[in-house]
């Protein structure tokens, strides 16, 4: 048994402080009030494991269900208060300990901190005298109806009392443009991610063989991700062999490898609620056929241009397109598609092969949040922000009209976690190979 000095760390309370601290001079003095993640069914009695919604651990770093966090702009009782469950010496004997009025206090930095079930009864203190509020509908829906409920009784006191919210606010778009620019503790977290991601694909690709079930590799890699410390997968693992490379989702994971296919495991992991997000494509115990050489050397080739566009004032528009010119270039060499690299371009004719974008945010959740957008066009790249990048090629088996046979059922794809610096960009994901050589040597029997 390996043990790895690897435990999930969570980020220094000063920096959820000066998080809240960015977060409420933003607020124009009005309340935001943000629900905890609400507890999901898996079947009957049986809960998911909970996982804390996103945004209010970002701005709490409180990992418990049934709590509300109000941000409340210069409020005499204090700026930050979380409602939370109560200390329960019977429930906690089921479920593990927590933290109490007394603990959200005292380990999470609340200036006040009351009962969950006092909700109704304290926060129209916050609403009645807010011209507008910040609430977020639709994270919990149970709590949506306590809160419009409140809202509403709040504004019906406007007549009376002088004041009221006349709007609802939604604080996402807030949160997540901070969200979307990392700083250097939370880079390390995705750092950590990354590496330990690297090497669950590193072992996947010493252990994969033909005759193996997808799920070996599967549990492999889940094995790599918690022993290391991560709190589990950020995404459910792609293990698709052959064929069922060409399915973009598939996660089922439940067919024989067979003899001269080639794997692509899309996996990545959670490490103090930041993501990885890595995928490879190798062959099992061999090397690249030819025809899986060619294929393979075209998606490398446009990922490294892609990743290598990355800097400053590049936008992802840019990042794309730079991915796209050199897929189809590879896909005219290799007979997939005829006409000028511009006319299969403007006519999408390569989307036979490419039908998805290269990049998404990567951060607390595996599809980051953050606008794409702004003023109708892409947004130009800036330091501190994580993408993906991620260039594939997918022949369907259906596909007949390709030049050799041994083209069809095949499924490519190379993703890396990339983060923009002021001098350009830094692969966080550096720590599992990709070349040809390097896999395989790597998968060598
Ligand atoms: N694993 C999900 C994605 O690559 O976007
Ligand atoms: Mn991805
Ligand atoms: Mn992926």
């Amino acid at each position: 048994m390996t043990h790895f000095d690897l435990q999930p760390q969570r980020l220094a309370p000063t920096v959820f402080k000066h998080r809240r601290e960015r977060f409420l001079k933003t607020l124009d003095g009005a309340p935001a009030i943000l629900p905890s993640a609400p507890v999901a069914i898996r079947s009957n009695d049986v809960e998911f494991t909970y996982r804390q919604n996103s945004d209010f651990y970002y701005l709490t770093g409180f990992p418990e269900p049934e709590s509300l966090a109000v941000f409340a702009p210069g409020h005499p009782d204090g700026e930050f208060v979380l409602f939370v469950r109560p200390r329960d010496k019977e429930r906690e004997t089921w479920t593990g300990p927590r933290a109490g009025v007394e603990g959200a206090v005292a380990d999470y930095g609340a200036d006040r901190a009351c009962l969950s079930e006092e909700i109704e009864r304290i926060l129209p203190r916050y609403l009645e005298s807010a011209a507008q509020v910040h609430y977020p509908l639709g994270v919990n829906e149970r709590l949506d109806v306590t809160m419009l409920r409140l809202i509403r009784a709040a504004q019906s006191s406007r007549e009376r009392l002088g004041q009221g919210p006349r709007a609802l606010l939604d604080p996402r778009a807030i949160i997540h443009e901070m969200r979307l620019f990392k700083s250097e503790p939370e880079i390390d977290a995705m750092r950590q991610a990354a590496r330990i991601a690297a090497a669950a694909h590193c072992e996947a690709m010493r252990r994969a063989r033909h005759g193996m079930m997808e799920w070996e590799v599967e549990a492999l890699v889940n094995y790599v991700f918690r022993t290391r410390g991560a709190s589990g997968a950020s995404y459910p693992p792609i293990v698709a062999g052959g064929p069922n490379a060409t399915i973009l989702h598939y996660v089922t994971n439940d067919r024989r490898l067979g003899a001269g296919e080639l794997l692509l495991l899309d996996a990545g992991c959670e490490y103090d609620y930041y993501a990885s997000d890595i995928t490879r494509t190798f062959p099992l115990k061999a090397r690249f056929s030819s025809c899986q050489r060619e294929l393979y050397q075209i998606v490398l080739t446009a990922q490294l241009a892609a990743i290598d566009s990355v800097r400053p004032g590049i936008s992802l528009e840019e990042v794309h397109d730079t991915a796209v010119h050199a897929l189809v270039e590879g896909m005219r060499a290799a007979g997939l598609v005829s006409g000028s690299t511009e006319e299969i371009i403007t006519t999408a004719a390569y989307r036979r092969f490419y039908m998805h974008r290269t990049s998404h945010w990567l951060g607390m959740d595996v599809h980051d949040v953050g606008d794409y957008r702004r003023d109708g066009k892409s947004r130009q790249l800036e330091p501190g922000m994580v993408l993906t990048v991620e260039p594939g090629l997918y022949v369907s088996p259906a596909e007949e009209a390709v030049p050799a046979r041994e083209m069809r059922a095949t499924g490519i794809r190379i993703e890396d976690d990339i983060l923009v610096t002021a001098q350009g960009h830094e692969v966080l994901t550096a720590g599992v190979p990709k070349t040809v050589d390097e896999i395989e040597a790597l998968v060598a029997p």
